[in-house]
């Protein structure tokens, strides 16, 4: 993880104290944009029916007066009257409770850059296309913009328990991995997903992940990978549901509880699951990951 270029331990020359940056996007090159339209082109194509409804009535605010890379002085006006949220340009990762605060006081942080022609179809570190196309739709939903807000709290929270780590697979296996049901099927949600052509089509389609009901504390306990595909997704029944059971849930008891659970092994089933796909885990064992 150490690796990633756009890591600072202090905020870097010119940004300021909360870490942002002016996304100054007149500096974007006629190239960079046109990596965004090449970006959106094909994944909004293929996500008319894979996405969730959700993110397909949100994904027109990105549409916004020309191509090419948002400018955030338009985006910002179309998001907060959505929903009072705003994006704001960071120079890259931002430590823990930077990122806490930020989502708290309805400002998602995107990186200021986007990926190159050689990282077309992946990229460690979250950009632009990741950052605005995989997560502003979203928060155009009433009920995942209050999710958000929410998690933000109680991401600041959970680092006086020292509970960060389970923490973030919440973070990891809704936001940005989630998947839901719909009346007419099952549609993704997590922006990790979303933002990736390939993962789009493995997340709902491909026999290898286990696709299993969401259940709180079952998440908070079970392991991740950062640089693959995933080999589980956990399927939300309502943005709604998301939203009640973890804002009417004091997490305080549930990290004490965590301390004496084991983790869940990252591919394992469990016998409290209700699952919807159990996974022949082909593709790991093909790719040899
Ligand atoms: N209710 C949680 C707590 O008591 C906070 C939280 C809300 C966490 C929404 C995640 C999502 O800490
Ligand atoms: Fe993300």
């Amino acid at each position: 993880m150490i690796d990633f270029q756009n890591v600072y331990d202090s905020p870097p020359d010119g940004a300021n104290a909360d870490w942002t940056i002016p996304q100054n996007w007149g500096a974007f090159s006629p190239d960079e944009h046109a990596m965004w339209d090449r970006l959106f082109q094909r994944q909004s194509n293929m996500l008319s029916s894979r996405a969730a409804d959700a993110f397909l009535r949100g994904l027109d605010i990105l549409k916004l007066s020309k191509p090419g890379i948002p400018d955030y002085r338009e985006l910002n006006a179309s998001l907060m009257a959505a929903t009072g949220w705003e994006v704001v340009a960071v120079p890259g990762l931002v430590p823990d409770d930077v990122f806490f605060e930020h989502l708290a006081n309805r400002r998602f942080p995107a990186g200021n850059f986007i990926r190159t022609l050689e990282q077309l179809d992946y990229l460690q570190e979250p950009d632009v296309f990741h950052d605005v196309f995989g997560h502003v739709p979203m928060l155009t939903d009433p009920a995942f913009a209050d999710y958000m807000v929410a998690y933000g709290q109680g991401g600041l929270r959970s680092l006086g328990f020292g509970a960060l780590d389970h923490l973030a697979r919440l973070y990891w296996y809704t936001v940005e991995f989630g998947l839901i049901q719909q009346r007419d099927g099952l549609r993704i949600y997590g922006a990790g997903i979303v933002s990736s052509f390939a993962e789009s089509v493995f997340a709902l389609d491909d026999p290898s992940p286990n696709r299993i009901n969401f259940d709180l504390m079952r998440v908070m306990r079970t392991e991740y990978r950062i640089s693959d595909f995933q080999q589980n997704y956990f399927v939300i029944p309502s943005l709604d549901h998301l939203l009640q059971v973890t804002v009417s849930t004091d997490f305080a008891p549930l990290y004490e509880k965590l301390e004496h659970m084991p983790d869940i092994a990252i591919a394992d089933i469990v016998e409290s699951d209700v699952v919807i796909t159990h996974g022949t885990q082909a593709y790991v064992k093909r790719a040899g990951h």
